[in-house]
């Protein structure tokens, strides 16, 4: 007979406190093993730009990545429907009628535990461990546990650890602030929530994206604007499947090429007057600055304030060393996108992108080097830094 923990929680994000009680509950209980049971989103959610289910399923994965005793269970994700603990805990009654369960819960959850759904049924297969919070009243809690055990069946005790104003609320508002987060998530956790861009202040509607279409269909060229759409759905799509904002990572495919439709000159003096840094190459063939203008412009003229939307913008046309997961989407998607029918491999190249984005892009660079190399003066020297780098990742991932 086992002796196993389910710890519940939206877990958004999952921080050092949360690891601390489960390990408190695993030493105080003996238990074998504790699960961190990550509950799905209620459906009203828009999912294109909230965190992602899954993108919280993954921090959990991180954060106890090599911790002994502390397992996921994601069947609340994946089950279809309204996701109650009492089906939850039936099923784990079905699976290990020989184990005892127990469930671990905040003691906010425990305040309010008589109003669940079906808290008897819940009550008869498990034990309730319940964490105290920063700042309770411990009498309080104590009494709502004599009071569960008056009502319920089972048995409600508490877990003995330090208790810290640590909060996921908290995480999020701050994140992007002064405030030390490093030390509150793991440092995986840390680097995943500035890669998918996650708790940033800004977010994107359809009606955001509705009317930067009107600017774009206005601004470029028929051609140029039907290109524009093609990155801009493929970078959802993209965004979609590697578990970016997809609303965001929109906005930068509808955006990426805002400068391109515009005369060198034009081009020349917006560096200039914003002091923008202009290559030697860039100077020879003004159109490679249409990365760089057109970031620019996203905050100028069109009201997008978010930093990783302009470095994708500003990094497109070469691609740059070590780019980050919105880089490679918007890099990839303007390569990919339908519109798309030259390039070699394309077929391959577009499978790619949805099996193994870094592969897709060192498959690009390694084109785009071949088609450089044929065109010697038009080489710019990022791509070739691009290529090299993606080179040697890939050989030594
Ligand atoms: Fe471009
Ligand atoms: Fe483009």
């Amino acid at each position: 007979m086992a002796r196993i923990g389910v710890y519940g929680g939206t877990f958004n994000p999952i921080h050092n406190t949360h690891i601390e009680i489960a390990k408190a509950a695993l030493e105080q209980y003996k238990l074998d093993k504790v699960y961190f049971l990550v509950a799905g989103t209620p459906p009203h959610k828009d999912t294109a730009e909230s965190v992602s289910d899954i993108n919280r399923l993954e921090m959990v994965k991180l954060a106890i990545k090599g911790q002994d005793g502390l397992d996921i269970d994601d069947r609340e994700i994946y089950r279809a429907g309204k996701s109650y603990s009492y089906i939850t805990f039936s099923e784990y009654h079905k699976e290990r009628p020989d184990d005892e369960i127990f469930f671990i819960m905040g003691s906010d959850s425990l305040l309010n535990f008589k109003n669940w759904v079906k808290p008897d049924v819940i009550s008869e297969y498990v034990t309730v461990l319940v964490a105290p919070r920063f700042g309770d009243d411990i009498r309080q809690i104590e009494n709502a546990i004599n009071e569960c055990k008056n009502l319920f069946d089972g048995d409600f005790m508490l877990i003995d650890y330090d208790a810290n104003d640590l909060a996921s609320s908290k995480i999020r508002d701050e994140f992007y602030t002064d405030r030390i987060v490093e030390s509150e998530v793991t440092s995986d956790v840390y680097d995943y929530i500035v890669e998918h861009n996650l708790y940033s202040k800004y977010s994107y509607t359809k009606e955001d994206i509705s009317r930067l279409d009107d600017e774009m269909k206005k601004e470029l060229k028929p051609g140029r604007y039907i290109h524009t759409i093609g990155v801009a759905n493929m970078s959802y799509a993209l965004a979609t499947r590697w578990n970016y904002p997809a609303n965001t990572a929109m906005v930068a495919g509808m955006l990426h090429d805002c400068a391109k439709c515009i005369s060198d000159e034009k081009r020349l003096s917006v560096c200039e007057k914003n002091n923008i840094p202009v290559t030697d190459i860039e100077y020879k063939y003004p159109h490679l600055l249409h990365g760089k203008v057109g970031a620019h412009y996203c905050k100028s003229k069109y009201d997008v304030f978010d930093e990783q939307i302009a470095h994708a913008i500003a990094v497109h046309t070469t691609g740059c060393p070590n780019m980050n997961l919105l880089d490679k989407i918007i890099f990839v998607a303007d390569y990919i996108e339908p519109g798309r029918d030259k390039q070699p491999r394309l077929d391959v190249i577009r499978a790619t992108a949805f099996t193994d984005l870094d592969m897709c892009v060192y498959l690009i660079l390694e084109d785009s080097v071949n088609y450089l190399n044929a065109n010697p003066d038009m080489v710019d020297p990022t791509t070739i830094d691009t290529f090299n780098f993606y080179k040697k990742f890939i050989e030594e991932r």
